[in-house]
């Protein structure tokens, strides 16, 4: 709800209020829900700024900086005027939440040069989230230059703050790090053309009084910044990256800075549920929005590039016997690709590997009663390909210097129209005729070399993302009961942005449990687990060497959207079984485990989740065991999520027995894991990851 009284607009949603004197351009509140006041005079504090532009503002680090055609960077954006509107605005060629409309307006002007400055807030009540975004309106008669404009500027009271990111590596995503700013400066970023394995755009800001949750709709460049100012208070700016920015706006011409994010709640796991909820709700979309995901299998780590027809039906034969829905053929199925260093770009069959091409392959697949899907890379280019060869001024290469090779690659000039056209009715064209259910697009690489001919470089890098979100939406719109799942080498650009086109996405291309206990603990805090493509690979495990229990390996993949991705043919008839048995279960509790409230439960040595359905009468938890110590003192899980008034009858997954407690018991009592202390249990197991899986069921009052 957005309502206004005088110069207080007020913006609640279920749970939470956000506070702003529009005259004095001023956050006034941002947190609890309160009741119906409208008095806020004595809590003003005329610091805390919507707008900070190099003008008369504080020196804190600036939202927005223009340089104007007298060559100056002032720019005093004074409060204009503001209106609520019943529909939420598009951002041009850029992606962004849906499903509300509420959106209060404000604009700002900086009189010598009338460049107006428009900040947009959406309240999503459901979900407890405001997005915001902002654009400039060049009004002067000369070009100007827009050197940053970031989405969201917020002043948070106080100096203290502990900044809680998500950080990694390729095949080591999204760990959780904290940092007190303590009166100093944070800032994360990236500078990677794409949002990157590095430092992921969501970000949490945390003191005593409750957690606040930021993040971008944007897959390329981003930039969060915490800077105390001296003088008690915090400043956010949340956008996209400045890093080589520099964009030329003629008089008349709009820039619309991609939307950000913010959610306010009083502890993690609430905030957590809250962003769960808005990427369900507000960004996915599509057929495959809230629809249950089939479970897959992807030939990648069970053949690599070598395979044939015999290989891959083999293994689609297996699957199917297993109970799998989807057979995904990832690399290696076109041009002469059988290693990683060539044939990017050539996007047509290899009639030996795959049986006369994928027409072929993908009836015989469908014939099994499976759907077929198919990997593509399409921003990429090898310089070994046809594609290179007859347009090699395709790539992204800056004349007269040697290009960086990533993976003995390089990426496609995605800034440039002819190149996006290409790519459209290439890589159509292999969906067309293939028929597939699923695509994987992959991403391999981060953007280095940037240039385009005729492309002003401080330009490229958005142009690269709106020229690959152009893509994206011209061919989704082609295909669209086509399931997408994104990939960048793993989960190199899993971000709200992509997550508005692809339902899912490969959370890491480290597959073993052990590992993705973490990643994708790391990934939940901002993103739901249906996003999450959650693979059972073999052991030892092909990153890491380590090896786990296939029913561990099962036990982690539940925490997001089950796959397979092992050669199938290779189980033992005892594995087989078991394996038949794992996805029998998953598909009866899929809802569950795909759509119900997950949360984290455990801490380090002992991380799981619950997964508790919508009425809490149901619910999956996994608790695991990651070191194992001799005389190892006892470890406890306290449940969450539950209705504290219910009984539930509690069993352990493949052990016979439950026993019955109470909800209010579950989540406060500690629940000792004495089974997987057991000695015997431990040596034979010494060096994996043990797990339980404990079912709850509400007993009828
Ligand atoms: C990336 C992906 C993997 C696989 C390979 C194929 O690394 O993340 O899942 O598709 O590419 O080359």
């Amino acid at each position: 709800m957005i309502k206004k009284k005088g110069q207080v607009i007020r913006l609640d949603t279920a749970n939470t209020t956000l506070v702003i004197k529009a005259d004095t351009s001023e956050y006034v509140y941002y947190g609890k829900k309160l009741g119906n006041v409208w008095d806020f005079e004595a809590y003003v504090t005329g610091a805390r700024k919507i707008v900070s532009a190099p003008g008369k503002s504080a020196y804190l680090d600036y939202g927005v900086v223009l340089e104007n055609a007298d060559g100056g960077f002032a720019a005093d954006f004074e409060y204009s005027k503001s209106r609520i509107l019943a529909e939420k605005p598009e951002i041009a060629g850029l992606p962004s939440s849906y499903g509300e409309g509420k959106t209060l307006e404000m604009k700002f002007v900086d009189a010598p040069t009338k460049v107006a400055l428009y900040v947009y807030y959406t309240v999503f009540e459901d979900s407890d989230v405001i997005a915001v975004s902002s654009k400039i309106v060049n009004g002067s008669k000369k070009e100007i230059h827009i050197h940053r404009l970031m989405s969201l500027q917020l002043d948070l009271l106080g100096e203290d703050y502990k900044i809680v990111t998500f950080e990694g590596a390729w095949a080591r995503e999204r760990r959780r790090m904290e940092r007190e700013i303590g009166g100093g400066i944070f800032v994360n970023d990236s500078k990677r053309g794409m949002s990157s394995h590095t430092r992921n755009p969501f970000v949490m800001a945390e003191n005593g009084s409750g957690v606040y949750g930021f993040n971008l709709v944007y897959s390329g460049n981003h930039k969060e910044t915490f800077e105390a100012d001296g003088s008690g208070i915090t400043r956010v700016l949340i956008g996209m990256n400045d890093f080589m920015f520099d964009w030329r706006l003629q008089p008349g011409e709009e820039f619309s800075a991609p939307e950000a994010v913010m959610c306010y709640a009083p502890d993690e796991d609430a905030l957590s549920g809250r962003m769960h909820a808005f990427v369900c709700e507000h960004i996915v979309r599509g057929k495959w929005k809230k629809r249950e995901r089939p479970v897959l299998v992807n030939n990648w780590e069970g053949t690599y590039f070598d395979f044939n027809e015999e290989k891959l039906l083999a293994i689609a034969k297996a699957a199917k016997e297993a109970g799998v829905e989807l057979f995904v053929l990832d690399d290696g199925w076109f041009g002469k690709r059988n290693s990683d260093t060539c044939s990017l770009g050539d996007w047509f069959d290899n009639p030996e590997k795959t049986g006369g091409g994928l027409a072929n392959l993908a009836e015989k697949i469908r014939a099994m009663g499976l759907m077929f899907g198919i990997w593509v890379e399409p921003e990429m280019i090898s310089e070994d390909s046809e594609l290179y060869r007859t347009h090699p001024n395709f790539a992204m290469k800056v004349p007269g210097r040697e290009p960086e090779r990533m993976r003995h690659q390089l990426m496609l000039n995605m800034a440039d129209e002819k190149v996006q056209n290409y790519v459209v009715r290439v890589i159509s064209d292999v969906i067309s005729r293939s028929g597939a259910d699923y695509v994987k697009w992959d991403f391999n690489r981060s953007l280095t070399d940037c240039y385009g001919k005729g492309i002003y470089p401080g330009e490229y890098f958005h142009r690269y993302m709106l020229g690959y979100y152009r893509v994206v939406t011209k061919i989704m719109k082609k295909f669209p009961f086509v399931l997408f799942e994104g990939c960048a080498g793993g989960g190199g650009r899993f971000d709200l942005g992509n997550l508005c086109y692809f339902p899912q996405y490969w959370t890491s291309d480290d597959t073993d449990a052990r590992e993705r206990i973490s990643i994708q603990r790391g990934t939940s805090y901002g993103y739901p687990q249906s996003a999450m493509g959650a693979h059972v690979s073999a052991s030892p495990n092909h990153q890491t060497g380590n090896s786990n229990p296939l029913e561990t390996r099962f036990h982690i993949a539940c925490g997001g959207v089950l796959g397979y991705e092992l050669d199938m043919t290779k189980f033992t008839p005892q594995e087989a079984a078991q394996v038949k048995e794992h996805i029998a279960f998953y598909k009866a509790n899929r809802k569950l485990l795909q759509y119900g409230d997950q949360y984290r439960l455990g801490e380090e040595g002992t991380e799981g989740y619950i997964t508790v359905s919508k009425d809490k009468n149901s619910a999956i938890a996994v608790v695991t065991l990651t070191q194992i110590h001799p005389s190892a003192p006892l470890k406890t899980v306290r449940f969450k999520g539950l209705n504290p008034s219910a009984v539930y009858e509690v069993s352990q997954r493949g052990k016979e027995g439950a026993f019955t407690a109470s909800g209010e018991l579950l989540m406060n009592g500690d629940f000792p894991l004495r089974d997987m202390f057991d000695f015997e249990t431990v040596v034979k197991n010494s060096g994996c990851v043990l797990s339980r899986m404990y079912i709850f069921k509400k007993l009828k009052a």
